[in-house]
């Protein structure tokens, strides 16, 4: 084999040093280098253009069509992916070290294992002995659950062709090294390069792969961001650690709809799916207690409904409250709070605000922006808001509630949930409620009209 030569690259401006810098004479930024592999004149990358993948062809005559799927063995898992593993498709599932993404892997390997599929799981994290010990808490001992813990992915892709499995799973990608560059597992260079191999050697095999991958501490750089143009498929697991629930995203599907989203509990025998998330999220709900206000997620084909908290309480720093959100944006959450003082005329400046999503939730929806502005102004006014509510509505910045997605859906989940009244943006003229009707309707054309309707006084004469 012709010995490649690295190069490093500067990730912000592409200039080129023989040796590892740590500041880019060029943009002069930071840490910015990572390890390439120069691989010209390798006979075995001329090699592997081979004529067909050259060819032009009428998109009409390529072979293949619907895409063959079948099932991980978690009901929840294939529905996220939108309907099961597509065979050759790649899905990188990324998430904090510790959520729970190789008791989800394993889990459902055992399940596709059970159900006669030959499965090889990769791991570089943990030895065969503790995977074997996961697996029998999770129950997925299976003859056809094969275990290595093999770490360099030229060594992993012979095994492959030996083995032959049909699905496989590597745990994860910053364990990972190939022989061609020589920074550690984990750089940034690796674990593209990684990534990228395995895509290359696994799309003609046909071979479906979950490739996991922590989401590092600074976010996007050596983490899952930086390979998620490479794989078809991003999902991600979220949650709190101290709370059970976790729920799988899937932020990027070549192969199905997003957002689509799939709700699990922690349990110590692994992951369940919650059968009725909603209602576990309200179930702690107090009741009478100003600053709570149900709102909808609608990121996947089943809506959810979370409470959202909010305090507001006198700071006493002077000029400089406190402001802080779990689960939501903060920075949203400040734009809701200058127009609830802008538009509604709250006196919002002195006050120390914290808002929260109940049971370790994120929201990213802009559809939640009622019921926060809601909460805040309830916590602010003291005033509690009726429990049979549901708040839906995006506010713009003249305090006009704007349309959301899925409305629909929302209102026929909320209904089944036995919610008396939905705050909705206004209608197009032509739309008729979903449902049995039992749900009354409440269109708002701006965040005072909405203030107004769950309070049922007057908040604010500013419109
Ligand atoms: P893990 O899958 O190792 O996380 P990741 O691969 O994302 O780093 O999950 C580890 C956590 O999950 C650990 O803190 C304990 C918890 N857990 C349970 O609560 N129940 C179980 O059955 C298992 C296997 C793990
Ligand atoms: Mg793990």
């Amino acid at each position: 084999m012709a010995k490649s030569t690295t190069i490093f690259v500067c990730n912000g401006c592409g200039h080129r040093a023989p040796k590892w810098l740590g500041k880019c004479p060029e943009c002069e930024e930071w840490n910015s280098f990572a390890e390439e592999a120069v691989k010209s004149n390798s006979p075995r990358s001329r090699q592997k253009n081979s004529p067909s993948q050259k060819r032009v062809q009428p998109i009409t005559e390529i072979a293949g069509g619907e895409s063959q799927r079948f099932s991980t063995g978690l009901e929840e898992l294939d529905k996220v992916l939108g309907g099961g593993l597509t065979v050759g498709s790649l899905v990188l599932v990324g998430g904090d070290p510790g959520i729970g993404k190789s008791t989800l892997m394993l889990q459902s390997m055992g399940l596709a294992a059970g159900k006669g599929k030959k499965v090889l799981y990769v791991s570089g994290e943990e030895s065969p002995e503790q995977i074997k010990l996961r697996a029998e808490r999770l129950g997925s001992l299976s003859d056809t659950l094969l275990v290595s813990s093999e770490i360099c992915i030229e060594d992993i892709l012979d095994l492959v062709d030996k083995i032959k499995p049909e699905i496989l799973v590597l745990d994860s990608v910053q364990t990972f090294f190939t022989r061609e560059l020589t920074s550690a597992p984990g750089a940034i260079g690796q674990v593209r390069e990684v990534a990228f191999r395995v895509m290359q050697e696994i799309k003609p095999r046909g071979i479906p792969t979950f490739l996991i991958g922590h989401v590092t501490k600074e976010g996007a750089l050596a983490g899952p961001k930086a390979l998620e143009h490479i794989v078809d498929t991003v999902l991600y697991f979220e949650g709190e650690k101290n709370h059970a629930y976790r729920i799988l995203r899937a932020v990027k599907n070549r192969f199905g709809p997003t957002p689509e989203m799939g709700v699990f509990e922690m349990c110590r025998d692994g992951l369940r799916p919650a059968d009725n998330p909603s209602e576990i999220f309200l179930s702690e709900r107090p009741e009478d207690a100003p600053g709570s206000v149900i709102v909808s997620i609608a990121e996947g084909s089943r809506p959810l409904f979370v409470e959202v908290q909010a305090l507001a309480s006198s700071s006493s720093s002077i000029g400089m409250p406190r402001r802080m959100a779990t689960g939501i944006d903060p920075n949203r959450v400040s734009l809701l709070i200058a127009i609830l003082e802008k538009r509604q005329g709250l006196h919002l400046q002195g006050e120390d605000i914290f808002v929260n999503i109940a049971g370790g939730i994120r929201i990213s929806e802009p559809a939640a922006d009622l019921g926060v502005a809601a909460a805040i102004a309830g916590s602010f006014r003291n005033i509690s808001i009726d429990p049979g509510i549901v708040m839906m509505g995006e506010i713009g910045l003249a305090g006009e509630v704007r349309s959301i997605l899925n409305l629909d859906t929302r209102l026929l989940e909320a209904e089944r949930l036995g919610f008396s009244q939905c705050i909705i943006p206004t209608l197009p003229k032509n739309w008729s409620q979903p449902g049995e009707g039992r749900l009354k309707i409440k269109p708002v054309k701006n965040l005072g009209e909405a203030l107004e309707a769950v309070f049922k006084t007057v908040v604010s004469d500013s419109f």
